[in-house]
């Protein structure tokens, strides 16, 4: 028998797909032929199985070896196919018994000493394998505990080639993933922490409970920033399906920490206001990395400074934003990966940012309206929330009125209202009132009483507002509503959310 085939999976893009790594050896000229459109990180497979071979104690056969990986057309990125090379080719030539293999999923890169090392994108990887109907997986040791995160899976785990020597020769037992381990979550910021700014926190409450965008302005010092951070922290956990992506993601992306379980907590990632393009979207050589736009779905990306951001990321955040994914063009093909974030941006008014607040401000006025506008199509365009913080006076930091509520108190009147809304929109697909179309609420049955909504009209008609400004205002109301225990909003609930909406005069 000079044939033989193991079972590995490769990625495209968040989809794993089972791929067969076939060996087939023949007389002739030593030499190894990888074919089935591996990219060069995987041509360079080729030395690594084999010097791992050789200094794993195992004779590399010299023979003409043929290494195709099945389906052939789906292009393969990455290392991880290194270990279910090795094992087809010593099968293939004999060397192991093959059928020890038979359908299990073998995934690993090599080094040259034989050991096996993590990769990244196991999680997809072993969903992909049980989508597919596998029940077996041998992982790096490193991935074990994120391939475990897997339901009706068998895990098993490798520290060197000559492990899986042993188990498939000898049935010597592989490694057991290491147990969960149950860490202490870390006292992480607190909206307790904020004093005063009750708009801005209040804005924070509605943005949480509608997954409304918010952008918040104001003067250096005023709790932009310390507000934002503190969006994840009154934020309902990850249903199964969103954790699972946003583990997949970390996984694929090589961020999740080896003991890692199933994330459950909303992503919050907050890229500098310098950084790439790239950094943001993603990209790389491989298997690519899922940017920071990515690594925030299903969470919050926060873009601090967002004046200061340049033109060209802002043009490249302009897609994903809309579409909710990232396209990544690749040397063969593109890489999708999804990026629903919900947007917190915050801003100085002005270059000058004068900590003590508009009146000090020394900008000429061209500068200081051009300053945000540049935001405005990209960006401002599609956010609900938009609020001025005032700058802090001392009294209100050093002697505030009583303890502020708390990120737990106030998560759980946000889980309430989202609760009420995803019961409204059901029917129609949409989980938070951010998701619902304007026309819809301007229409029957969710028209409000024109009594209920004349501060609006006013608004719109004085030229305060734009009919965009109109429905994101009436969306806000619904979210305040949710948030009131109420089942439609009144009067009140849309006055309030004019206020969370006019905070800045370059927002309508
Ligand atoms: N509302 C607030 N309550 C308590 N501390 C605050 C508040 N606003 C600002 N601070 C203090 O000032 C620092 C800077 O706040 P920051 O959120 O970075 O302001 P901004 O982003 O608006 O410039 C914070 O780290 C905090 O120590
Ligand atoms: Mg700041
Ligand atoms: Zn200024």
């Amino acid at each position: 028998m000079s044939y033989a085939r193991v079972l590995c999976v490769g990625l495209l893009g968040m989809t794993g797909h089972v791929i067969e790594v076939e060996a087939d050896l023949s007389p002739g000229l030593p030499a190894v032929v990888l074919t089935g459109l591996p990219d060069t990180a995987l041509h360079e497979a080729r030395d690594r199985v084999r010097a791992a071979v050789v200094n794993s104690g195992q004779t590399w056969p010299n023979r003409r070896i043929t290494v195709n990986l099945l389906p052939a057309a789906l292009p393969k990125h990455g290392s991880a196919f290194d270990l279910a090379i090795a094992a087809a080719t010593l099968a293939g030539a004999g060397e192991l018994p093959g059928a020890a293999l038979d359908g299990v999923v073998v995934l690993g890169e090599l080094g040259l000493d034989g050991a096996v090392r993590p990769v990244r994108g196991v999680l997809p990887m072993v969903a992909a394998a049980a989508a597919a109907g596998l029940r077996e997986v041998i992982v790096p040791l490193g991935n074990a505990r994120e391939a475990t995160v897997v339901p009706g899976v068998t895990v098993r785990a490798v520290d060197s080639l000559r492990r899986l020597v042993g188990f498939v020769r000898r049935a010597e037992p592989l490694l057991e993933p290491p147990p969960p381990e149950e860490l202490p979550r870390p006292a992480g910021p607190d909206l307790a922490d904020v004093a005063g700014q009750e708009l801005g926190r209040y804005g924070l409450e509605v943005a949480a409970a509608g997954g409304h965008h918010m952008a918040l302005f104001g003067a250096p010092g005023a709790g932009k920033t310390m507000l934002a951070e503190r969006l994840p922290t009154i934020l309902p956990e990850l249903d199964d399906a969103a954790a699972l992506e946003v583990t997949a993601l970390q996984s694929i992306a090589g961020v999740l920490p080896p003991d890692g379980s199933l994330v459950r907590r909303p992503p919050f990632q907050a890229p500098h206001h310098t950084a790439s393009a790239a950094a943001l979207v993603g990209g790389g050589s491989g298997l690519a990395r899922p940017g920071a736009l990515s690594l925030a779905h299903r969470g919050v990306l926060f873009l601090d400074e967002a004046a200061e951001i340049a033109t060209a990321t802002l043009q490249a955040l302009r897609q994903p934003l809309e579409t909710g994914r990232v396209v990544l063009a690749r040397a063969r093909g593109t890489t999708e990966y999804p990026a629903r974030v919900q947007l917190v941006l915050a801003a100085n008014p002005c270059p000058c940012a004068s900590p003590a607040g508009d009146q000090h401000c020394t900008c000429p006025g061209p500068v200081r309206r051009r300053y945000l506008a540049r935001l405005s199509g990209p960006l401002l365009d599609r956010i609900d929330i938009r609020l001025t913080l005032a700058p802090l006076t001392a009294a209100q930091l050093t002697t505030p009125a009583g303890p502020a509520t708390s990120s737990a108190e106030v998560a759980t009147r946000v889980a309430t209202a989202r609760v009420a809304a995803a019961r409204r929109w059901k029917t129609e697909g949409w989980r938070v009132n951010a998701d619902v179309p304007g026309p819809v609420l301007r229409r029957a049955p969710w028209r409000l009483p024109t009594t209920d909504t004349a501060l609006l009209r006013q608004s719109l008609d004085k030229g305060l507002l734009s009919a965009r400004g109109f429905d994101r205002v009436l969306r806000l109301a619904w979210t305040i509503a949710d948030l009131d225990g109420r089942d439609r909003p009144g009067r009140a609930e849309v006055s309030e959310a004019i206020q969370l909406r006019m905070g800045e005069s370059h927002a309508r």
